[in-house]
């Protein structure tokens, strides 16, 4: 596995591989790697077949938290991280410096990519430029190491819906495939954040996939509700875990991300809850 550090030897790299007819699979990352990432990298070989190449980007990148967010102590486990890539099978593991991303710093770099639509609502809405930070990453990403294919996980359901739409909208040749969220035996969806709770924090959060697992019973019972209804009774749940504070429930149409005043099976919901400090998120098919 090759180590790559500056943007212009992972440029080169790539086009050497691409000359030679062996497609790309890119798995952007944020490092701290966990089976729900494992999954995607392994998925990514499958896409590109034993001729192809897989690499793996690591980068914490800052432009997507907003201030006051957890960028300072966002997990680093570097040694881990690069053993689990190799282990994978990974040809190259992209992990650029701040200085190779954002040269100028943060003041000094103000070209953006900006969807306008789908990364509105749920976490647009609760982290204005979250998702700004992302595209504008995945584009510099997609431009550096020039995939055939991106994996992104379904766990960010709505990060994968906007890049998307940037691929779609920009015209970049990535053919963008989503796989499924990894969960913990008592259906916790895996996260790099999970290590910030406490061990009574870590009980309570499995309150998110309850709440989608309520959500989906209490559909499929009665075929429709409204949207009220349910996030009020969902929230009531949530809340009754001490550490709990609902930030958002979505009901929304999968593919166009619109929001939904009448539930139905079929539906997408997507959630935020503060377990203490921590901001942990989920989704799942009603
Ligand atoms: P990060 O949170 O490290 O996630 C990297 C990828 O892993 C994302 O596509 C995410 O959806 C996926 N993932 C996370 N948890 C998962 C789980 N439990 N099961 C399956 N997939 C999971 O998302 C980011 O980083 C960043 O925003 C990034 C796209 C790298 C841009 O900086």
């Amino acid at each position: 596995m090759k180590v790559i550090r500056s943007i212009a030897a992972m440029q080169r790299l790539s086009a050497t591989w691409r000359r030679g007819g062996a497609p790309v699979g890119l798995v952007p990352t944020m490092g701290c790697l966990h089976d729900g990432h494992l999954a995607l990298i392994h998925r990514a070989r499958r896409e590109v077949g034993s001729r192809g190449r897989v690499v793996v980007s690591l980068y914490v990148n800052p432009t997507q938290f907003g201030p006051g967010e957890d960028y300072g102590r966002y997990p680093r486990a570097w040694a881990r991280d690069r053993r689990l890539c190799q282990e994978a099978g990974v040809d190259a593991l992209f992990a650029p410096t701040d200085r190779e991303m954002y040269p100028a710093g943060r003041d000094g770099f103000s070209t953006y990519v900006v969807e306008e639509a789908l990364g509105r609502g749920m976490e647009g809405q609760s982290r204005p430029t979250h998702f700004r930070g992302v595209t504008t990453v995945v584009a510099k990403l997609f431009h550096i190491t020039a995939p055939a294919v991106a994996v992104f996980g379904a766990k960010d359901y709505q990060q994968a819906a906007v890049v998307r739409r940037m691929i779609r909208d920009l015209n970049l040749p990535v053919r963008l495939v989503v796989g499924a969220t990894l969960r913990e035996p008592d259906g916790l969806a895996m996260s790099s954040r999970n290590g910030y709770l406490t061990p009574g924090q870590r009980r309570q959060a499995v309150a998110l996939w309850n709440a989608i697992r309520t959500a989906r019973r209490e559909v499929r019972a009665r075929g429709e509700m409204s949207s009220a209804t349910l996030r009020r009774r969902l929230k009531l749940r949530i809340e009754a875990h001490p550490d709990a504070r609902v930030d958002y429930i979505a009901f929304f149409q999968p593919r166009t991300l619109e929001t939904l005043r009448r539930v139905r099976p079929g539906a997408h919901m997507a959630l935020a809850v503060f377990v203490g400090s921590t901001r942990l998120i989920d989704n799942g098919r009603l």
